[in-house]
């Protein structure tokens, strides 16, 4: 047997590399005796200890055997690429099972729908945020807190304790949920809470209720589990409990935003929530209560939970620190019915043991040291002025060309654009972007958007000086696509719609 050596690294590596190239390739076959060390080694031209290592090496590996006469021989167990045991047979592909392939198309589009950042220089992509200096100093003390503790075990599926006590006590005091912290589970972030939640309550073909428009991610995650999604439109006040499917016949979940409905705004009034329990009730439907973006609210007070209304009902109560801290801080909860907690325990404890303990300790010091709430104070201040120029910018900018909803709460608004028209917003994102600022359509999120056009606007990691440049370009762009619309139509410049113009939270 002739080994060719490919000349790289030390020589034992060789010869290894070599040996395995022909156990693959057929040359080698299984069971068939090797070379003596000694001979191997005059082969080569090198010691014979180095031809030991290789040997020794593949031995441990499992690709040669030793028997006890004497002699090496390839492990007549040995899988081989082009061996005799294979030749000849038809080759199969691996393939994803059924759930896999359902996963894996849903999270193709969800991660298409989501369009990537842009990363201009100017760029209202949703969902981001990030913590001031003084917050970050804050983090570093209680990380080191932690770290002096010694937290490096596993939390436990339901997450640590501390933070599930510091938490439970802040949903009481804000939203109302009188829930103690037995029955939280922490989660990496409010995408893996819903995750679990698709997986344990959804069989194949079952009808998921969402709201229309919807985060995708969200409507992701339930065609994942097979969900038959259900959208119902959402108006003024969130979503139409009138249009909820009638009779008999498996509703397993009702998703819904109804503290700031994603992405309009909407606040769901108490008429719809007592009928939206009901209707729960009634079919034994789960309730899942995204409050994504709770802690900031600019006017008025926190709103009630749904799940405040009836702490022993049906209402899954799901929220995430990616909005009141950052995304990358990967921690989300969900505030259970009893009969949940441990399911969705054993879920998480599936899926990865339990989130990261050093993270939780760090947090739930931030918390329990008052920090946290320095934290909210100061970002409502920085995330109110902001809010409040983006308003006024485009209040100035297109007066009343503009609608803007959702600005009552959260990092984002919606701007529809009633003239221009659904099919010229990629247009619009386009223009934009030529002038080095990123916006992003609300389409991805919806099916049944009427067909005016809509932008989604994120605001929290933009400076007021450079919402002002980011909305006077957006203008610049409009006038240029409204342009081009009014002369490949061959339309006449109409007068601006006097109905738009309004603000709603
Ligand atoms: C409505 C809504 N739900 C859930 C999530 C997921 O949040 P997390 O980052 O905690 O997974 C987001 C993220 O932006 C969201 O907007």
């Amino acid at each position: 047997m002739l080994l060719r050596l490919d000349g790289r690294g030390p020589r034992y590596a060789q010869i290894t590399r070599a040996l395995t190239a022909a156990i693959h390739d057929g040359t080698l076959t299984p069971g068939a005796r090797l070379l003596s060390t000694r001979d191997l080694a005059a082969d080569l031209g090198c010691a014979r200890n180095v031809v030991l290592l290789a040997y020794e090496q593949l031995l441990l590996e499992g690709y040669l055997t030793s028997r006890a006469g004497g002699g090496t021989f390839v492990s007549p167990g040995i899988a081989v690429e082009r061996g005799t045991g294979t030749a000849g047979a038809a080759s199969e592909t691996p393939r994803l099972s059924r759930s896999g392939d359902r996963i894996d198309a849903a999270a193709r589009l969800a991660r298409q729908i989501l369009s990537p950042r842009t990363d201009l220089p100017i760029d209202f992509m949703y969902g981001l945020c990030e913590p001031d200096e003084r917050t970050i100093v804050a983090l570093r003390s209680a990380f080191a807190v932690a770290l002096r503790a010694r937290a490096f075990a596993y939390s436990g599926p339901a997450g640590d304790e501390g933070l599930r006590r510091a938490l439970a006590g802040r949903l009481r005091g804000a939203r109302g949920i009188a829930r103690t912290a037995d029955r939280l589970v922490m989660t990496s972030g409010a995408q893996q809470a819903l995750d679990i939640c698709a997986r344990l309550l959804i069989n194949p073909g079952d009808r998921v209720v969402v709201e229309d428009p919807c985060y995708a991610c969200a409507v992701a995650a339930f065609e994942a589990a097979g969900a038959n999604v259900i959208r119902l439109p959402v108006d003024r006040h969130g979503l139409d409990i009138s249009r909820l499917p009638p009779g008999r016949g498996s509703v397993r979940i009702v998703y819904v935003t109804p503290s700031h409905q994603f992405p309009t705004g909407a606040v769901l009034p108490a008429s719809r929530r007592y009928a939206l329990l009901e209707f729960a009730r009634r079919r034994g439907a789960y309730i899942i209560e995204d409050d994504y973006d709770g802690e900031f609210r600019y006017s008025g007070r926190p709103i009630e939970a749904l799940a405040a209304l009836d702490p022993e009902g049906p209402v899954i109560y799901c929220g995430t620190l990616a909005k009141a801290l950052f995304p990358a801080v990967r921690l989300g909860f969900l505030s259970l019915p009893g009969e949940l907690v441990t399911p969705v325990a054993h879920a998480k404890y599936l899926s990865d043991f339990g989130s990261s303990l050093l993270v939780q300790k760090t947090i739930a010091r931030l918390m329990t040291s008052g920090e946290y709430d320095r934290h909210i104070r100061r970002m409502m201040r920085r995330y109110r002025a902001r809010r409040d120029a983006l308003i006024e910018a485009l209040r100035s900018h297109f007066g009343d060309e503009a609608e803007v909803d959702g600005s009552g709460a959260g990092l984002h608004v919606v701007v529809w654009l009633p003239r221009l028209g659904r099919a010229r917003v990629d247009a619009l994102i386009g223009a934009c972007a030529r002038r080095q600022v990123g916006v992003y359509s609300v389409a991805p999120h919806s099916v049944a958007l009427p067909a005016r056009a809509g932008l989604l606007l994120g605001y929290g990691l933009v400076e007021p000086d450079l919402i002002l440049t980011g909305i006077a370009r957006l203008a610049e762009a409009y006038r240029e696509v409204m342009r081009g619309r009014l002369t490949t139509r061959r339309d006449k410049p109409r007068s601006r719609p006097s109905s738009l113009g309004a603000v709603h939270g």
